[in-house]
């Protein structure tokens, strides 16, 4: 089936800004992006971390580039993975979005955050990270919307998070999801759990102030 989101004939994402150049669109989302992320760092969005929360806070990182920005994807989706010798995460079907993403983030939100010790505290917030993520409700864009979104969540707890190490390591990062969210229908179970629940042990271990001082440069 073609793709609706993307130019005829191209894999390049319709725009905005009508940039029909993969490393030009890769390079002006990414400054858009970090500078919404910047402002979402100073002045979080308020909600009450549900479905229309997230939603809300994808329309507000990718309001620039996207014209569906906020919109949960009207398509399937599958990415060719290096890591999982080019697998695809078996993402949410299109119809189980917003159920999905309701779930994960109602499991969540009804934690006692404050009550974990810190090895709970990282195996429940990298199983809800990565709940989150699993769906890939949007287009585009879902796994800074996910940490981004998360990590809000956590600091909302009053829990510290370095939210620098993530963009630091975003690589890893995604990397370290896909590990943990391969589950498969027919494969079964072939997921790693310890690359992702290390980073977020990290970023919650680590949050001085030299590490928040890199993240303002
Ligand atoms: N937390 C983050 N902060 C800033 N930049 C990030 C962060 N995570 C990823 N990036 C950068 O965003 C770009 C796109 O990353 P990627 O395609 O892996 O994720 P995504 O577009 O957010 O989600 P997906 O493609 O899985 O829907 C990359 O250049 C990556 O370095
Ligand atoms: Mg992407």
């Amino acid at each position: 089936m073609s793709d609706p989101y993307v130019y005829p004939g191209t894999d390049i994402l319709k725009n905005i800004l009508n940039i029909k150049d993969k490393e030009t669109l890769d390079g002006a989302e990414a400054n858009y992006v970090s500078l919404r992320l910047r402002e979402l760092a100073e002045n979080p969005l308020a909600g009450n971390y549900d479905f229309s929360h997230l939603a809300l806070m994808h329309k507000y990182i990718f309001q620039d580039i996207y014209a569906w920005a906020g919109e949960i994807r009207t398509v399937n989706i599958e990415k060719e993975e290096p890591v999982l010798g080019g697998l695809s995460i078996e993402y949410s079907e299109k119809e189980k979005i917003k159920e999905d993403l309701s779930a994960a983030l109602e499991k969540m939100v009804s934690r006692h955050w404050m009550e974990l010790s810190l090895d709970d505290k990282v195996k429940c917030f990298s199983e809800d990270l990565a709940a989150v993520w699993k769906v890939h409700g949007f287009r585009e864009g879902n796994t800074r919307l996910t940490v981004t979104f998360c990590c809000q969540f956590i600091e909302f707890q009053d829990i510290p998070v370095n939210r620098a190490i993530f963009e630091k390591h975003s690589a890893y990062v995604r990397n370290a999801l896909v590990a943990y969210s391969a589950v498969f229908h027919d494969l079964g179970d072939l997921s790693k759990k310890e690359y992702l629940e290390r980073i977020i042990r990290d970023s919650l271990e680590n949050t001085g102030i030299s590490d928040k001082q890199e993240s303002i440069r």
